[in-house]
């Protein structure tokens, strides 16, 4: 949800910035904006997205090498050019960026405005570079830094805040409190990004922001402190990504790289820890709590989106190969239903970006009521991997597209990796079956590029038939229920088009009235044990006349003979069904957005990372 970015050095300030906010895109497209201190504090911002900001800034020559800059994803104020950031003071001498929410900014605005201030926007960030200058200006002796203190202490809510001020053309201020926000040190120059991805490429160097902190920033120094005014000494990390990572590779969207790079994500995710030859995983990140997982009550997963489907795979792993029962939750809603969870349970918080706010919150909930909060994450270094107890990295590698896709087939590797250990441990699994397991788990990257090599032809000739269906249903059974969920939200998220994700049998208790020749129906038969209740459920669909696609095992003929589509996929155990059925799903989608002319890395009105409840 927005996205940050800073720069002093000596490079053109404006090119680094906008670089940057491209890269950040992902975060809210809506709107941009940058601005730079150069003799004076000259902005430039407006509707729309980084690259027409790029066309202004370039008209308008705007220059310096210091400034900051933003990308919107709305929640106060409508898109348009005067709710976009940087915001600035009445004097115009100090400008703001934000993301997160101002909670009391109502009450604060109406102040501001009975002491004689006049607002511009309908944005919570305008009152932040209001106050920020009525405290500086009037408050006799306060520093600037003071300034900031003093008006982070009046706001409740959340915030990632880079501040520059006119007299202080050397120097970015920035504040943390529940939105990320990063330093990055380079050779005579620094940055500040909400997260790593536009830093790559000039320095490798990062210290993270936590919250309840600021940073003051010049091209070779930058200091740290609590809000209090605590000097702190931060940790300095060393990044471990690489340029190729964020670009597109020859791709025309960065969701079609992700869902071809799954042979490597899930063989990245697997490497080093599923171990064939001797018959082991190892999970360094839970080392240490095995114990307490051993003896946990029960699990429970929280999670947004397709995390939360992720999750759903989960409970079904975890119970079955490890016999211990699983919750899963909507990270949102567990937090704010007073939940019975604490000593004894263990907390697992499934997010690919580690930022998501209401994950954050559920995790934050759950510890302060003496749960063991363990986490899985993709990105290193965010809220979530630095809050949990312990955890495990999906190793998936930066995702860029706003449509999760190999962020989900790594979070499932790993809840497998976890569930298969939990399981030797307690002795539910022997070691002759764990061995099974474990080899079936080590073919997966080879069957997922099996499936991306057989089937994107025909998937593509099949998208575009059903291009224009206004509806879609998506039913599985099982470990392909929450299969079904992700494929209904990956077609919903990036063509618009309704489709709803059900438990097959579910279907008889409402969805089947939907059902006519309008509607195709995409059935994830693939997985054995519940593959005549399956059958039955296809031929309730084709009584109706709805239009049958099938994701099958091999040549499932009983499938095949129903179904006015088929897609084989390999066989693999029940299990491990939902890191195949997916693949197809998600080009199907993909590709009927992009016949649709949809922007399938940047839909309409979602962001990548929601850091706001
Ligand atoms: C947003 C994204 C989804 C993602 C969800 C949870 O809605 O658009 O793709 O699944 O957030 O994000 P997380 O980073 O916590 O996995």
């Amino acid at each position: 949800m927005c996205g940050i970015v800073g720069y002093v050095g000596n490079r053109e300030a404006s090119e680094v910035l906008l670089k940057g906010l491209k890269r950040l895109e992902y975060r809210g497209y809506d709107s941009a904006g940058i601005a730079l201190v150069n003799g004076g504090l000259h902005f430039n911002k407006g509707k729309g997205k980084v690259d027409a900001l790029a066309k202004k800034i370039k008209q308008s020559g705007l220059e310096g090498h210091l400034g900051i800059g933003h990308t919107r994803w709305a929640t106060h104020g409508e898109p348009n050019d005067i709710n976009s950031h940087p915001h600035m003071s009445e004097s115009g001498n100090i400008a703001v960026v934000h993301n997160g929410i101002i909670e009391n900014y109502t009450t604060l605005k109406k102040q501001l405005i009975s002491r004689g201030k006049t607002f511009h926007s309908q944005t919570d960030t305008e009152i932040v570079a209001q106050l920020l200058e009525e405290i500086y200006t009037t408050s006799r002796g306060v520093s600037f830094e003071q300034a900031i203190q003093l008006t982070l202490k009046q706001i409740v809510g959340t915030y990632g805040l880079a501040i520059v001020n006119k007299d202080m053309p050397d120097k970015i201020f920035i504040a943390r409190k529940g939105s990320p926000l990063l330093l990055g040190i380079g050779e005579n120059e620094m940055f500040i990004a909400s997260d790593a991805s536009p830093i790559v490429g000039y320095t490798n160097k990062v210290v993270y922001l936590d919250d309840g902190e600021m940073a003051t920033i010049t091209k070779d120094s930058y200091s740290v402190k609590t809000i209090e005014d605590v000097e702190l000494t931060k940790e300095v990390h060393e990044l471990a990504i690489s340029i190729d990572e964020i670009e597109k590779a020859g791709y025309p969207h960065f969701m079609l790289k992700e869902i071809f790079e799954q042979p490597r994500s899930i063989a990245d995710c697997m490497r080093g820890r599923l171990n064939v030859e001797n018959n082991s995983i190892q999970l360094g990140g839970i080392e240490d709590v095995m114990d307490d997982l051993v003896n946990a009550k029960r699990i429970v997963i929280a999670a947004c989106g397709t995390s939360w489907h992720s999750g759903l795979v989960g409970e079904y792993l975890f119970e079955y190969l490890a016999k211990t029962p699983v919750e899963v939750e909507y990270a949102s809603e567990f937090r704010y239903r007073d939940p019975l969870v604490g000593e004894g349970d263990v907390l697992l918080v499934i997010s690919q970006s580690g930022e998501t706010a209401d994950t954050i919150a559920a995790l934050r909930e759950a510890k302060k009521r003496g749960a063991l909060v363990l986490g899985i994450c993709n990105v290193v270094g965010s809220t979530i991997s630095r809050e949990t107890e312990a955890g495990v990295f999906t190793h998936a590698g930066p995702e860029i597209g706003v449509a999760s896709t190999k962020a989900f087939t790594a979070q499932v590797v790993v809840l497998t990796m976890m569930a298969l250990s939990l399981g030797k441990r307690k002795g539910v699994l022997s070691q002759d079956e764990m061995s099974k397991f474990i080899k079936e788990l080590s073919k997966i990257p080879s069957k997922v590029e099996y499936i991306l090599e057989h089937n994107d032809e025909s998937i593509q000739k099949m998208a575009g038939l059903f291009t224009y269906a206004p509806n879609f249903l998506y039913l599985g059974r099982s470990y392909n229920f929450p299969v079904a969920l992700e494929g209904a939200l990956k077609l919903k998220e990036i063509s618009y088009i309704h489709a709803e994700g059900y438990p097959a049998a579910e279907m008889k208790h409402g969805p089947i009235a939907l059902i006519d020749e309008m509607m195709p129906v995409v059935v994830i038969a693939a997985t054995d044990h519940t593959n005549e209740k399956m059958i039955s459920n296809i031929e309730e669909v084709k009584a109706r006349k709805g239009r049958i696609i099938s994701i099958m095992n091999d040549e499932n003929s009983d499938v095949m003979d129903l179904s006015e589509f088929h897609i084989s996929i390999p066989t693999t155990n029940d299990c491990f069904s939902p890191l195949l059925t997916v693949i197809p799903l998600q080009l199907l989608s993909y590709y009927i957005a992009v016949n649709r002319g949809c922007n399938v890395d940047q839909p309409r009105n979602l962001a990548k990372s929601v850091t706001v409840e």
